[in-house]
């Protein structure tokens, strides 16, 4: 398989100002100086500008700030001549999801949905689709492949399934040359700290109380943020695998508890800091991905092993004090408030 870089010089990301699009666009900058990225974003309550800050002079990035759910905007964008879309754009937690689904169907579906018209009316030259492992559902006997029938059990993973799918159609229907890259839980830098990592890192530098959702025992499948970055990377620049789903995953899957365990003993801190609440409505028990596909078919592996990836998680988080003491104040406390002040906590 070649490289499609030279026929690609200006992308259009989505949702690059969030955890993995901004790693993305910071990866990708640096990798490829002549590229032009343009990235357009909605600005949630997750989006975030602090994420690009030491790239938004740079002359090969532009940011437009817009909502992919809108046609003009979408319009505009495309006219700006980018010939690829990478698109990360979404409503993001599960928990934000079972409390209100509305916003995933509208972003997660009709968002791609706006952006797959714009891409077959531009004619563009690639379309990579950000799915998740999540729309498989359970990995129950073993980690989900890319044949594995997609049973997702939340709003957000039915949201995201609906995508992917209408993704593939756009493909199968009118030959928009879709890729589409289904990867495992991320973590790392710049992850809003609902998410499970960033949540108890924070919490146990403010010794504050680290909530487990049921026994501890739900398992998933831990990815460094780069290591997906260079996946998607080769899902935006290989020749021949329109159409085509990758899973990406590094084989790291690790129980709730253990995650709370090892950010405890490299923080120093104790135990009682672990306080089982409620568990999670239709709680996912596994989700694991086979990532022998793009292996056999890419070259890719994973190159950051879980223990070091957390040291130097935990390392940016300790480091950049001043970027999520900002994020835990206001609305986000009121959320914090709202969704943990009701489940019982008990710390057995
Ligand atoms: P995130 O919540 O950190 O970022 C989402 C970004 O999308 C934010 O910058 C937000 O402002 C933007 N956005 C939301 N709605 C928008 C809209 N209507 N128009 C324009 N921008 C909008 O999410 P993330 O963790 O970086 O996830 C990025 C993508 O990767 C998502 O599609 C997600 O489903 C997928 N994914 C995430 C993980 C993970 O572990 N985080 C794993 C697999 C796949
Ligand atoms: P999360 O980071 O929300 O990602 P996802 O649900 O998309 O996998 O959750 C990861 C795991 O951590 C999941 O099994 C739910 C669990 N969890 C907790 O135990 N406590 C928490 O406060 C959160 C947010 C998640």
């Amino acid at each position: 398989m070649t490289k499609l870089v030279k026929n690609i010089d200006k992308i259009l990301v989505t949702g690059g100002s969030g955890f993995i699009g901004s790693n993305f666009i910071r990866y990708i900058s640096s990798h490829y100086p002549e590229l032009q990225i343009i990235n357009l974003d909605k600005i949630t309550y997750a989006g975030n500008p602090e994420n690009l800050r030491d790239i938004e002079d740079n002359p090969q990035y532009t940011f437009v700030r817009g909502d992919i759910c809108n046609p003009k905007v979408v319009e505009d964008v495309c006219r700006k001549g980018p010939q690829a879309i990478v698109n990360f754009a979404a409503e993001t937690h599960v928990d934000r999801s079972i409390g209100s689904p509305e916003d995933f169907l509208k972003t997660d579906v009709y968002g791609t949905y706006i952006l797959l018209e714009a891409a077959r009316k531009h004619n563009l030259r690639r379309f990579v689709h950000i799915s998740t492992d999540e729309v498989y559902g359970e990995a129950e006997d073993a980690p989900s492949t890319e044949d594995s029938p997609l049973y997702p059990k939340s709003p957000y993973a039915a949201s995201k399934a609906g995508a992917d799918r209408l993704a593939w159609a756009y493909f199968a229907t009118y030959g928009t040359p879709v890729v589409i890259g289904r990867c495992a839980n991320n973590y790392g830098p710049c992850q809003y700290p609902e998410k499970l990592i960033p949540l108890l890192i924070t919490n146990a530098i403010e010794d504050k109380p680290l909530p487990i959702y049921g026994d501890g025992k739900n398992v998933r499948d831990w990815i460094y943020v780069e290591d997906h970055c260079r996946a998607l990377e080769l899902l935006l620049f290989t020749e021949g695998i329109e159409g085509e789903a990758f899973n990406i995953g590094a084989s790291e899957e690790h129980p709730n508890l253990e995650v709370a365990e090892i950010i405890l003993n490299i923080l120093g801190k104790p135990r009682s800091l672990l306080t089982y609440v409620n568990d999670r409505p239709g709680h996912v028990r596994r989700h694991a991905v086979a990532a022998d596909k793009i292996k056999a078919a890419l070259g890719w592996q994973a190159a950051m092993p879980f223990p070091e990836g957390m040291e130097h998680t935990i390392n940016w988080y300790i480091k950049r004090p001043e970027w999520w003491r900002k994020i835990k104040t206001g609305a986000y406390l009121e959320y914090y408030r709202q969704h943990y002040g009701q489940l019982h906590h008990s710390n057995k």
